[in-house]
């Protein structure tokens, strides 16, 4: 079963709540939060706050997405906000098995992202780590951007590889994701869907969600 997990980013802060409950009643298995420092990432959104402040609003696991240099400085401020998952860019670590039992070690599930420029191989070894393998299909940084189409055979090779390792980390891709690209990211492998604009910019939320989940059916 192909999930979907809405990102607030492109949701509207003056009514943060409202939208959150919305896209669960709409039918969203994880609500995705992206963490932007102005540093990694040419944009600024949100800290441990506002993932504080959104915990108690919703049953949803948060799925959040660092977008941030030194992420070892923040993940236990994440982790005490109440986040579910915490993923962090290969990019941005330098040590990065360190940095994954670091989010382990706040039990909290681990995942590992990887920018559309980055190849898949850096992430193989630390494969047997992860519980998520976030492949970006677009650059990191704003919501609304086309998606990247050849980011899709990295999905495909990750799928292989947990295939061949028996191992059962999810795939999820983040960007650009919509009615026309679901498909082609759920063929390639991927289980969760980030979808921001495709999702608030729809005025029905929950037949937003639901068309996206449809358009992987086809
Ligand atoms: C991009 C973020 C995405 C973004 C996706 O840096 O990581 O999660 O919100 O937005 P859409 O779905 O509009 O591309
Ligand atoms: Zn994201």
């Amino acid at each position: 079963m192909t999930k979907i997990a809405p990102s607030i980013l492109s949701a509207d802060f003056s009514k943060l709540g409202e939208e959150i409950k919305e896209v669960e009643q709409g039918g969203a298995d994880y609500i995705h939060v992206d963490v932007m420092d102005g540093h990694f990432v040419p944009n600024i959104t949100i800290g441990p706050l506002v993932v504080d402040a959104i915990k108690p609003i919703t049953n949803l696991p948060l799925d959040v997405h660092l977008m941030i240099e030194n992420p070892d400085l923040y993940i236990p401020s994440f982790a005490k906000s109440g986040a579910s998952i915490i993923t962090v860019h290969q990019e941005a670590c330098v040590h990065l098995h360190r940095t994954i039992q670091l989010i382990k070690d706040q039990g909290v599930k681990a995942g590992v992202v990887i920018n559309p420029a980055t190849p898949a191989d850096v992430i193989y070894p630390i494969l047997p780590d992860v519980d998520l393998v976030l492949v970006m299909t677009v650059n990191p940084g704003f919501g609304g951007q086309s998606f990247i189409t050849n980011t899709l055979s990295k999905i495909e090779r990750i799928s292989k590889w947990r295939a061949e390792l028996n191992l059962n980390f999810e795939i999820e891709v983040d960007g650009g994701v919509n009615v026309e690209t679901a498909k082609l990211c759920t063929d390639a492998g991927a289980d969760v869907l980030v979808a921001g604009s495709a999702v608030f910019n729809h005025q029905n939320r929950k037949e937003a969600i639901q068309n996206i989940l449809q358009a992987t059916k086809g």
